[in-house]
């Protein structure tokens, strides 16, 4: 059956390899990337690389939340359903270290957009057919300290991009337990894998960028995942394994919930 599938920063890395392979199954593919010509570029060679015409692309910087809520109004205007959301867009390294509000674009990016764009697509979600949200995650997962998550204090990249991450996955848990309908999951596409994020952050990397792109690719369609909630996939180890100890502590998960209201 084809899907409709919007995977977000998809112009490049692990989730332009699983738009590909999505792609060529003949699904509807929605593209995201915050530069339009590089998107509009990558929708052309996707489609032609696919045979499938039916890629479509939605850009919008995600540091900016009034875009990203911007970008979820076209998509609720333009898609009758959404079978299929991956939270890909992210960011490690960034020239500018707030964004125009004052967050810091790690937590902007990482987790506030795609907290944002999930909670405005809601209903297409529930006219989807058994429908899944995919977050990146990472390995590197930090607690939350509410006063960087504000912007009020400034910590090294590595540290803000670990929070942000774990930020991510206790916010996908809690979806899961709120939206019972939805099949939420938190991924580990793998360590250092090849992509620009990891070259320009790392200089080197362990693993091909496709060990990422393929588990995304399995986790969105796969029967063999087909209803799994709530849980972490940690593909350093190749299935479902443990997060963080603050994505399962209730009070921290509120905590942050509230938090979050409060800030978009
Ligand atoms: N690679 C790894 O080893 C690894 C490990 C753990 C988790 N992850 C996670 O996997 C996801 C994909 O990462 P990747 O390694 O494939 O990185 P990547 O190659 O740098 O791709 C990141 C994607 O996000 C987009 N993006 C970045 N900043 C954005 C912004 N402000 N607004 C909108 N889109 C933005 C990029 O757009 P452009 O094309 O314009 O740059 C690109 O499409 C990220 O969430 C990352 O944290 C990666």
């Amino acid at each position: 059956m084809k899907k409709h599938i919007l995977i977000t920063g998809s112009t490049d890395g692990i989730g332009k390899l699983a738009a590909q392979k999505l792609a060529q199954d003949g699904h509807n593919i929605y593209l995201h990337g915050r530069n339009p010509q590089k998107l509009e570029a990558v929708v052309k060679e996707l489609r032609e690389k696919s045979n499938n015409d039916s890629i479509k692309g939605f850009a919008a910087d995600f540091s900016d939340l009034d875009a990203v809520r911007k970008m979820a109004e076209e998509i609720n205007t333009e898609l009758t359903q959404l079978d299929v959301l991956i939270n890909n867009a992210g960011v490690y390294n960034s020239a500018r270290v707030h964004n125009k509000e004052g967050l810091d674009i790690r937590y902007a990016v990482n987790y506030l957009a795609p907290y944002v764009l999930t909670t405005a697509l809601l209903p297409l979600l529930k006219k989807g057919i058994e429908s899944r949200v995919i977050n990146l995650s990472s390995a590197a997962q930090a607690p939350v300290v509410h006063e960087v998550l504000n912007g009020q204090r400034e910590l090294p990249e590595r540290a803000t991009y670990a929070q942000s991450k774990l930020a991510l996955t206790m916010w996908s848990f809690q979806l899961a337990k709120e939206e019972a309908g939805l099949a939420v999951i938190a991924l580990n596409p793998g360590s250092l894998l090849n992509t620009n994020m990891v070259r320009e952050a790392f200089g080197h990397h362990w693993s091909p960028a496709d060990k990422g792109g393929n588990i995304i690719y399995d986790l969105a369609v796969s029967e063999k995942y087909a209803g799994i909630s709530g849980k972490y996939y940690d593909n350093d180890s190749g299935g479902f394994g443990t997060a963080h100890a603050d994505a399962y502590d209730d009070e921290a998960i509120n905590k942050l919930i509230k938090a979050t209201q409060a800030l978009i």
